[in-house]
This record gives structure tokens, sequence and C-alpha cells, in this order.
């Protein structure tokens, strides 16, 4: 059996009360913390940066912080990310002029390294970077919001990723983005993945009197 990661997407967490809903999360047995960046370029959506990552640091947050960067160029703001205390910094290959170096980048700063494909991005980006990089990421809707519903061929994509990644004996973290829910995160873990980003499923499950109130649905996955 794999070792599995939970990592909530604070896109969908109360902005207003961040410091509180992330340590609420954490405490409710999330591993990671999904951190959605997007630059109403590369997305057309507009959300946090590295002051927050930086805040949340400063706030107490001690787990590890997943820094997904739907941006373009990457290259600046992958040292931003590093100096704001992310551990895990994944961008798109589309996106960076220069994949190799950008990975690079992330290693020599000392974090976790990644590469994110969306849902018609081929896996043959990773042909040549098997040994740079930490994480894969599997986009299961296109990137910009949240909530969105899961695309059910991200299943082939992901037992794909999963041949590549004990094909390559390297130790690389399979993480799987968008639609995961109670009802399909077994299918998903069954097609390889071991790392699951979910934003509306986790903080979308409120009940007003608890104040832990994330436990039954990270109990529920
Ligand atoms: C989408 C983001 C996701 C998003 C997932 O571009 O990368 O992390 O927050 O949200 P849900 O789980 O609601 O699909
Ligand atoms: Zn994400």
């Amino acid at each position: 059996r794999r070792d599995f990661l939970i990592a909530p997407s604070i896109l969908s967490a109360d902005f207003a009360r961040l410091g509180e809903e992330v340590d609420n999360v954490l405490a409710s047995g999330a591993d990671i913390v999904h951190f959605d960046v997007m630059d109403n370029h590369y997305v057309p959506n507009l959300t946090i940066g590295p002051m927050v990552c930086q805040a949340l640091r400063k706030h107490g947050v001690t787990a590890p912080i997943d820094a997904h960067l739907m941006v373009k160029p990457v290259d600046r703001l992958i040292d931003d990310f590093i100096e704001a205390g992310a551990t895990y910094i994944t961008f798109h290959p589309e996106a960076s002029e220069h994949i190799d170096r950008s990975l690079q980048l992330i290693r020599a700063g000392g974090c976790k390294a990644g590469l994110v494909f969306n849902p018609a991005t081929p896996l043959s980006y990773l042909d040549y970077v098997m040994d740079k990089v930490d994480m894969i990421l599997l986009m299961s809707v296109n990137p910009g919001f949240g909530g969105q519903a899961f695309i059910p061929g991200t299943l082939d994509k992901l037992r794909e990723a999963r041949r590549r990644i004990d094909a390559s004996g390297y130790e690389i973290r399979l993480e799987i983005d968008g639609g995961v829910k109670v009802d399909n995160i077994a299918e998903i873990a069954r097609a390889g993945a071991d790392t699951f980003v979910a934003g509306s499923a986790v903080f979308g499950a409120t009940s007003e009197a608890d104040p832990h109130r994330y436990d039954s649905v990270l109990r529920a996955f």
C-alpha cells in the first residue's frame, strides 16, 4: 500500500479567515496545503501569491505547502515562492520557456519540484526530466476554477503516469487535482494517484457548530 496524502486546496477556503481555515483543515487530518496561484494570463482567474504563502508561515503553519503555479512566465515567481516558504513548487510545462531550467531552479532553492499536466497535455514532457521531478501533478479539470467535474479520461493518464514512475525507479509523488470527491477517490487511488487535492469537497463540507468541521470529510477520504 502506498502512503496516501490529502492536500486540501485553499482556493475554496474562506479567504477572510485563511489562517484559521488552514489550521482547522490541518487539525482535521490534512497532510499538505495546496496553494493555487493564478495570474489572469495563463489561466482566466486571479488568486493569491507569495505574500500570502509567507503570511501562512508567519501564522505558524509548518505543514508542507504545495504551490501550484498557474502563471506565465514562471521563473521569477519560483524564486519568490522559495523565499516565501513553499515546500513543493509545481508549474505547467507550457508556461515555462525552459522547463529543465525551471525544475533546476526549484531544487536549487531547496524545494521539491513538479510538473503539472493539463487534461490535454501529453506526458511526453517527462521524457528527459524524470530525474529532476519530485512530483507529477495531473489536472483532472482545466485549470482556473474550483468546483468543476472530474474528467474521466484522466484515469487512464494516471495509470500511464504510474507506469512511468514505477519504471523510472525514482521516488516521485503522483498528485491529482480537480473534481476529487468522496465518491471517486477510491477509483482515483486505484488508478495510481497517491496525493489528492480536493478543494470544494473539503471546504464545502461545513457544519455550523463543529469547530473541527473538516474531520468527517477527511475521514471519508
Ligand atoms: C483548479 C485548481 C484546483 C482546484 C480544485 O485550477 O488547480 O486545485 O482548487 O478544486 P476542486 O477540488 O473543487 O475541483
Ligand atoms: Zn491546484
